[in-house]
Order: C-alpha cells, then sequence, then structure tokens
C-alpha cells in the first residue's frame, strides 16, 4: 500500500480506508482508553491527528512512542468529531520506524527561540515555523522558474569555479589543492588564481548575447567579513541579463519579478504565510500587498541624497554625494520616506563596478538598486557598458587587466548590443517575503563568519 501525505488527507473529499500514512510524531497523548498522536510528515504546516483506541493492535506498540519518533500508521479516514479539524485516522496498525529519546530530542511542543534552533539546524525544519519556511523556500524558487519561462528567457548554469572577479571588491573565497602558503599560482591546479564566483553576470552576459534573454539562478560566495543580519558568505542569486535592454527595462523586469514573487507566495503559500503573519511580523500581510500591487518608487541617486540630508533622521553614517548608501538610508528612504520599494539609480562612478554603463555626463553609470522596507538592498543591477573603447577604459581606470577579461571585451567586438541585467539576492527576498530578520534563518544551513557547521 502506498502512503498518503498528509496534505492530501487533509483535502480528502471522502473518508477513506484503509489508508497510509508516515511521519514524526509533533505530540502524543494518553486518555483513559485511547491515545492521540499529531503527526507532521512536512508536507503541510498542519498535522493529522490520529486516534489509538485500546482494543486495536496500534495501541500495543504505542509504548516507545514519544515526540520526534518516526512512525508509520495504516487505518481508516473518518470525520472528526472534535473541533479544530475536519479528518482524523483511527489506527489499526502502528509501526515504529525510528524512536527518539524524550530525554535528549531537542524539539518539544513549547516555541524555541531562533538561536537555539540555529544550533540545531539539522532538526529546525521539523519545527512549524522553519518547516513552513523551507516550503516556502521551495515554492518561491519554482515561482523564478515559471517567471522567466513564461517570458522567454532561457536558464543558463554559470560555472561557480571563476578567474576573474566580477564585483571587483576582492570578496573572493580562493579555491586550490596546494598545500603550501604562497606557493605559486601556476603550480595549481588550473595554472592560475582560481576562487568562488561573486557573481554569474559576466557568463550571463556573454549568453544573452546569444540567446537574447537569459538568467542564472545559483550559489554565490562572498568571503565579506561582516557579521550582519542580512549577509551570507554563501547566498543564491537570480540573475536575469537581457539583450536590447536599457536601464528603465530593467527596472521593470526587476519590479515586475519581486511582484510576480510576492503573488505567487500570496496565492499559493497562504497557510505557510499564516504563521509568519501571526508570529513573526503582525504587518507581514499589508506590507506583502503593497509590495505585490503599488508602482515603486524611482528616483536618481542625486535626489535620494537630497532626501536623506533633508530627512531630520540621525544617521550614523553622514549623506553626502559620492558616498555609498549605507543599510540605514536604504532603509530610511524605502520604509520612512516612500513607505513602499523604491529604486535607485544613476550612481555614481566611483562607487559602483567596471562593467557599468557611463552615463553622458561622464560623472554617473547607468546603475540600479532597489531597496525594500524592512531588508533594504534587495536588487542590484544596471545596464551595461556595450561600447568597446569606454569599457578599455574603464577596465584601466580600476587597475583591471584587460587580458583577463578578453572574452568579455571580444563580446564588445563581435555584434555588441545595448544590455543590461541585475542580481536579486534570493535569501534577502525570502526574509522580506516571511518577515524573518536574520538572513540565517531563511537559508538550510547558513555559513557565516566563524561558522561552518552541517
Ligand atoms: O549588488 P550585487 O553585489 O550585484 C551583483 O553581484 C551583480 N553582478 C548582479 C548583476 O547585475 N547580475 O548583489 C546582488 C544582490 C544584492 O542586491 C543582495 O540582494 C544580494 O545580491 N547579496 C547578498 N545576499 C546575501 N549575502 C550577501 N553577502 C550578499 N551580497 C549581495
Ligand atoms: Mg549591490
Amino acid at each position: 500500500m502506498r502512503r498518503t501525505r498528509i496534505i492530501d488527507v487533509l483535502n480528502s473529499q471522502t473518508a477513506l480506508d484503509p489508508i497510509l500514512v508516515k511521519g514524526w510524531v509533533r505530540t502524543r497523548r494518553d486518555n483513559k482508553g485511547f491515545s492521540f498522536i499529531e503527526l507532521n510528515d512536512g508536507s503541510c504546516l498542519k498535522n493529522l491527528q490520529v486516534i489509538i483506541d485500546e482494543s486495536t493492535p496500534a495501541y500495543t506498540a504505542l509504548e516507545p512512542v514519544a515526540t520526534g519518533a518516526a512512525v508509520e500508521i495504516q487505518g481508516t479516514l473518518v470525520e472528526s468529531p472534535g473541533a479544530g479539524q475536519q479528518w482524523e485516522v483511527q489506527a489499526s496498525q502502528l509501526n515504529v520506524l525510528g524512536t527518539a529519546d524524550p530525554e535528549t530530542y531537542p524539539l518539544s511542543k513549547k516555541r524555541h527561540g531562533d538561536e537555539f534552533l540555529r544550533t540545531i539546524a539539522h532538526l529546525r525544519p521539523r519545527s512549524n515555523k522553519y518547516g513552513a519556511l523551507f516550503r516556502i523556500r521551495s515554492e518561491c524558487a519554482f515561482a523564478v522558474h515559471k517567471f522567466f519561462r513564461e517570458r522567454g528567457f532561457y536558464y543558463l548554469h554559470t560555472p561557480i569555479i571563476t578567474g576573474s572577479d566580477c564585483e571587483g571588491a576582492g570578496e573572493l573565497f580562493r579555491v586550490t589543492t596546494l598545500e603550501a602558503q604562497g606557493a605559486a599560482a601556476e603550480e595549481d591546479f588550473f595554472g592560475k588564481e582560481a576562487n568562488l564566483t561573486v557573481s554569474g553576470q559576466l557568463e550571463a552576459e556573454l549568453f544573452a548575447t546569444a540567446l537574447g534573454s537569459v538568467y542564472t539562478f545559483g550559489p554565490t560566495f562572498r568571503a565579506e567579513n561582516s557579521n550582519t543580519p542580512r549577509h551570507a558568505a554563501e547566498f543564491w542569486m537570480i540573475e536575469p541579463e537581457v539583450a536590447f535592454a536599457d536601464l528603465d527595462d530593467n527596472m521593470d523586469l526587476a519590479e515586475d519579478l519581486v511582484k510576480y514573487l510576492v503573488q505567487y507566495l500570496i496565492n499559493e503559500c497562504a497557510a505557510d504565510l499564516d504563521l509568519f503573519a501571526r508570529f513573526v511580523d503582525k504587518d507581514l500581510m499589508a506590507n506583502l500587498e503593497i509590495i505585490a500591487n503599488q508602482s515603486y518608487g524611482r528616483l536618481p541617486y542625486t535626489e535620494a541624497i537630497d532626501l536623506l540630508q533633508k530627512s531630520s533622521k540621525n544617521f550614523e553614517y553622514p549623506v553626502d554625494y559620492g558616498a555609498d548608501l549605507q543599510a540605514e538610508h536604504e532603509r530610511y528612504l524605502t520604509e520612512g520616506h516612500f513607505g513602499k520599494p523604491v529604486i535607485v539609480y544613476n550612481y555614481p562612478r566611483e562607487i559602483k563596478p567596471f562593467y557599468m554603463r557611463l552615463n553622458d555626463d561622464d560623472k554617473t553609470v547607468a546603475a540600479m538598486d532597489l531597496l525594500v522596507p524592512r531588508v533594504g538592498e534587495l536588487v542590484g543591477g544596471s545596464q551595461r557598458e556595450e561600447r568597446l573603447d569606454v569599457l578599455e577604459r574603464r577596465l584601466t581606470d580600476f587597475d583591471l587587466d584587460h587580458e583577463t577579461y578578453w572574452w568579455y571585451l571580444d563580446i564588445r567586438r563581435f555584434g555588441t548590443v545595448p544590455h543590461a541585467g541585475f542580481g536579486l539576492g534570493f535569501e534577502r527576498f525570502l526574509m522580506m517575503a516571511t518577515g524573518v530578520s536574520n538572513i540565517r534563518d531563511v537559508i538550510p544551513f547558513p555559513r557565516t563568519p566563524k561558522h561552518l557547521e552541517f
């Protein structure tokens, strides 16, 4: 007999006999003459109530069953007379697949703190909150592919190991097979310096000028030594790259993507989202409605600086033309001033990477950052410099080796076109979508400075 997932059991239109369910025991309650088990198999937030009557063979197998144990139960699905659930299973057979010692099993019915749960990241998906979170994460990843596929984008796998530093920020993890410190890169596996990618953008650009519209969705790595609630050393990024597109097209695409994903979650993950709306962020659904439905603010960097300078807020970091926006500034703009997502564009050339297209003012580049309430920067992107001579000058300005980027320059030699793209941090999106305030709690096994467990 095949097992029925609990989500399907709970959505059943009819009573079922027989039925086989498997899962982990959330609680067991013993009454006179019968016991209750709340069973969860990860397919949904709700538990399935199982009744084990003392007259059944199942009852004799009940002794070692405690919270955390894995069991399989055969029985019949009947209308539940009790309040709170439509269906319950009356067990006939119960088989213990794996016991869990109540003395040492770390999850109990009471709510645990996020910090404690981080120390048991191998078990936290068995809690209501993290079960819901990682179902949402999975659904959201699917929605990303759906969005791009509906718009004619091709899914591109860009390399994890690279020889270039896309962002030029020097936050690279070296990849090496050499034992000795300081050994020559020529001796190394690839015969040159290698590192984990910080972005698939440069390779995505190559493919955009062949397939038209592409996107990557994969892990990226940054050795940023900043221990903040919104930075991880390993995170997932969604990077579309579009030929024949300019900065306005890019902003439109980013706004469409964010709206689409939020609406998808509202439609498809209602039960799981509701947990976050009740226990994590009371304003969550109202905020998500704004993000899904209102048009986003758009303003050039200079106007953003103006706004910040005119605000009466006391910022920790001073606001000056030419300075990068700090998290506090981003949050003021999106939360304090606009009360909705906002896109800041045309940043000073000095504070953005070499590949961004130089504007006619010669001072700014066609960059754009999408900022959202509570999280700050969610998306960073730009129109790319497609003019060979300008790009070569920019490489020189940034002290970058033209040889290393010969293939990137080639694209500007052969059929160059205006093109644009951006990167959306998947974990930051999930923080926004759930109200969870620490990036460590939206990725299954976070990698941060001094943390590499699991
Ligand atoms: O703004 P970033 O650095 O842009 C790029 O890497 C471009 N090459 C993307 C592109 O144009 N194709 O990063 C993009 C996004 C940020 O807006 C942020 O959401 C996320 O990636 N991000 C991080 N998320 C978690 N931890 C980190 N350390 C992150 N660094 C960036
Ligand atoms: Mg950025």
